[in-house]
């Protein structure tokens, strides 16, 4: 368990996944993300038994009355060159923009360059995703480039930016 001064990290159960299917068929939530949605529970328990208990790592997000509003991790974890991706999705909408995305970023690159002892964390943002770049920005994150027309959504092809935070310019 991870504890953030807002959000607890814990490990995703399988008993969560309906949840995920929920948030992952809202198209609002899914509006900026750089997967695929509409999956179904099936193919969720698929990702989960490749996945989980794996290097990728799943976290369940809870807010302080202990309910799942969202979930994160890591993939792509190299330990030769200490770094791996971060991914956050908040799912409960009414949980959106009351903090609870900057603790979780916050609490998670706590426990990979405190715990982990990585050097670097990186992830893949769609270039309209103001509000998750600016809780990556507050957490350390800096634009490291664009990747133009990198994907073709909702009609048209969108640009990404890669984001990035060193251990040592990380803000505590
Ligand atoms: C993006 C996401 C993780 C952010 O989490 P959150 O809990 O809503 O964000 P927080 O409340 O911690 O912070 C939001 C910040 O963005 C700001 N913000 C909100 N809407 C904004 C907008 N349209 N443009 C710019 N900034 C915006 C808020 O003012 C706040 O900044 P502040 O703390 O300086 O005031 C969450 O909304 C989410 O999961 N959305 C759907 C899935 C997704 O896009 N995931 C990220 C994929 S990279």
């Amino acid at each position: 368990m991870l504890e953030g001064d807002l959000v607890r990290l814990r490990a995703l159960e399988r008993s969560d996944l309906p949840a995920v299917v929920r948030w992952m068929n809202d198209p609002e939530v899914t509006r900026y993300l750089l997967s695929a949605p509409l999956c179904g529970l099936d193919e969720m328990e698929r990702w989960y038994d490749q996945h989980v208990g794996t290097d990728d790592r799943a976290l369940a997000l809870m807010d302080e009355s202990g309910d799942l509003i969202g979930y994160c991790g890591i993939t792509r974890l190299d330990w030769g060159e200490r770094r791996c991706n971060l991914w956050l999705i908040i799912g409960e909408r009414r949980a959106w923009n009351k903090g609870y995305g900057k603790d979780a970023v916050r609490t998670m690159l706590r426990y990979l360059f405190d715990e982990l002892n990585l050097n670097r964390v990186y992830l893949t943002v769609d270039e309209e995703n103001h509000r998750a770049m600016r809780i990556y920005e507050a957490c350390g994150f800096k634009r490291e480039g664009i990747g133009r027309n990198a994907r073709f959504k909702n009609g048209r092809y969108r640009n990404d930016v890669t984001m990035a935070v060193l251990k040592r310019e990380w803000k505590r």
